[in-house]
């Protein structure tokens, strides 16, 4: 990733981006002081208490009805409604494992695929869409570090993207994670803090799938492309590892949280064989949901029995959805 990447110009203290793209925006801010890069993204978002549009203040965003949100000074904003419970997403030692295990590149190939798939649908997007290229974001839900994200916007040089997550620890990261990353805290299972259609693509790579609102998000002629784990995902350490297996009837599921709202437009199966360091297995474990429930010392017990490098097996699938007519 990152070879035509906008030129990061690195200053004393935080990183500072100043870049004109080709669809005339401009950023010039500082990330983690007063989220510069938000900027890109605010015209997408909307207010979590009233659902109007949210212009920037200073260090705020605000709506007109007076609904102020701090942007945190790591960058990332919080959009959740006023009393609001939401879930607290990734934890910090889950998010620096994912983010140590996504930086070795072990995953790479995945990225690398899932930027060229997001180019073909954009393409096809704009097309059968608006005319002005430039228009609609990338919408990511569930985005963690930001590393799809960047990997996606790297192939579409005239888009902007929009990090969601329930994580804080995942915001900061994604935050940083590209130029043309705002990134916003909020929960997947209620109304996402921004505008109807407002997206032309949207992705989901293991992360919680809100149909209803992912739909209502992504513009008609829009593409959402999901990566769901297959039956023998990373198999090989489930048993000695005690991981989570994955459910059976995955793609049943799919297709049922997706169904009313999606139809199917192409999927792909993504697979290899990943030989893997005692390190990287850890913090695959350390970053996925088994961490929930694994005793650390017993993990690292077990971690330390396995052969070195232990062939490790990558299985997903890739699929993009449209938006089902006339719903
Ligand atoms: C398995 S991680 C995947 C992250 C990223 N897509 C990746 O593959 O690197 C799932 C992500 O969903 C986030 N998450 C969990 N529940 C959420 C919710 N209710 N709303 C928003 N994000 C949530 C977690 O914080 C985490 O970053
Ligand atoms: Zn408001």
């Amino acid at each position: 990733m990152g070879q035509d990447r906008p030129a990061v110009q690195a200053t004393a203290g935080p990183a500072r981006w100043v870049r004109a793209g080709p669809a005339g925006w401009v950023t010039a801010g500082v990330a983690g002081e007063h989220g510069g890069v938000l900027d890109n993204v605010v015209p997408y978002l909307t207010c979590a208490q009233c659902g109007a549009g949210l212009v920037r203040a200073g260090g705020s965003l605000r709506c007109r009805a007076g609904h102020v949100f701090d942007i945190a000074r790591q960058g990332y904003v919080s959009l959740i409604p006023a009393g609001a419970r939401v879930p607290g997403g990734d934890t910090a030692a889950m998010v620096a494992a994912r983010a140590d295990f996504l930086a070795a590149g072990h995953f790479a190939s995945l990225a690398a695929e899932l930027g060229l798939a997001a180019a073909g649908a954009a393409g096809t997007a704009g097309r059968g869409g608006r005319p002005d290229a430039g228009a609609g974001c990338v919408v990511d839900v569930g985005a963690g570090t930001g590393y799809y994200l960047a990997a996606v916007l790297d192939r579409l040089p005239d888009r902007v993207g929009l990090a969601l997550d329930a994580s804080r620890f995942s915001l900061r990261r994604a935050a940083r994670a590209h130029p043309r990353i705002g990134a916003v805290r909020c929960d997947a299972w209620r109304r996402l803090p921004v505008a109807d259609g407002a997206a032309v693509l949207a992705l989901n790579v293991f992360a919680p799938r809100n149909g209803a609102e992912l739909r209502r998000v992504l513009s008609p002629a829009g593409r959402l492309l999901v990566v769901t784990p297959m039956n023998d995902h990373l198999a090989e350490l489930v048993g000695p590892l005690g991981l989570l297996t994955v459910d059976q009837h995955k793609p049943e599921r799919l297709a049922a949280t997706l169904g009313p709202h999606f139809e199917l437009a192409a999927r792909r199966e993504h697979r290899g064989v990943l030989p893997l360091d005692r390190k990287a297995v850890a913090a695959l474990a350390a970053m996925g949901p088994s961490s929930w429930h694994t005793d650390r010392p017993a993990l690292a017990e077990a971690v330390a029995r396995l052969a070195e490098p232990a062939p490790v097996t990558l299985a997903v699938t890739l699929s993009v959805y449209r938006p089902t007519p006339g719903l």
